[in-house]
């Protein structure tokens, strides 16, 4: 993704992630230049979108609830991440044209009223004092607005150490244009920077193995956990002893 530096075009927010990607192929490349997307911490007003994105791209049983999304970015909304792009009725036709478009997007920051942004992809997780991610880890506390502490076990875990990344999505008209990838390295850049964690954990399908391999994190076997039917792969990366970039 292009460093923050540079003044955007067309009145666009500033792009808040840093150049992180070395490796991106070439097409990669032109469709991240193009979008000029930015990365920018979530929280409930991003609900509508986030929702929208969530069952944009999971099944039914394995998609997040909106509950626990409200729960979520209430609860630790600073480890919860978007990139975003915008677009104003002038933008050539496009995906991010139309979603500009739609009930989702919001005004940009911009001195452009008309320029809407777009989540284009999310990253929505908790903490944890385990190692790897339980089904506790995932579990939605209940009555956790009127009694936050009623099951300390279940749900966001604030002095955990390991971050639970519960929910990686990027828009189907994106994906496999190398946002996906930018969005987890710029996670770990800042949550390596924030120092609030020692590592990040995930479960995952057999298929996207190697895609976090590939993003540094290890293979720790098959998990217990039986979220949305089970059969889920742990992987972890540890951040605290961490050096440089993928
Ligand atoms: C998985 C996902 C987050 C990857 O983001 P992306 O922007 O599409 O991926 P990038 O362009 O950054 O990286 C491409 C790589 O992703 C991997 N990948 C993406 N989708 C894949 C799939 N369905 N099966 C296997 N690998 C896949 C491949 O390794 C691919 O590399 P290649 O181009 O060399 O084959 C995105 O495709 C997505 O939202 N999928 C649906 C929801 C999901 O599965 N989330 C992850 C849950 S753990």
């Amino acid at each position: 993704m292009a460093p923050s530096t540079e003044e955007p075009e067309h009145g666009a927010p500033p792009a808040s992630g840093q150049d992180i990607d070395e490796t991106k192929t070439s097409a990669q490349e032109s469709t991240l230049d193009k979008l000029h997307p930015y990365v920018q911490v979530l929280n409930l007003n991003d609900l509508e979108s986030v929702v929208n994105l969530e069952n944009a791209t999971f099944p039914p049983n394995e998609a997040c609830s909106r509950e626990k999304f409200i729960y979520r970015l209430t609860t630790c909304g600073e480890l919860c991440l978007g990139l975003f792009a915008s677009a104003t009725p002038s933008t050539p036709h496009s995906p991010l044209r139309r979603l500009s478009e739609s009930s989702f997007s919001h005004p940009a920051d911009s001195t452009d009223p008309s320029r809407k942004e777009v989540l284009l992809a999310h990253i929505v997780a908790t903490k944890s004092t385990s190692q790897t991610v339980t089904d506790e880890d995932m579990a939605l506390p209940p009555k956790w607005q009127s009694n936050p502490h009623a099951d300390p076990h279940l749900g966001h875990k604030e002095e955990g150490r390991t971050i639970c990344l519960h929910s990686l999505a990027v828009l189907p008209e994106y994906q496999n244009q190398g946002l996906g990838r930018t969005l987890v390295l710029s996670y770990i850049q800042r949550m390596q920077s924030a120092d609030i964690a020692d590592r990040i954990a995930l479960l995952t399908y057999d298929r996207l193995v190697p895609f976090y391999e590939r993003l540094g994190f290890e293979y720790r076997g098959k998990s217990k956990a039986q979220y949305g039917g089970g059969g889920w792969n742990d992987m972890v990366l540890d951040i605290k002893n961490r050096l440089g970039s993928v």
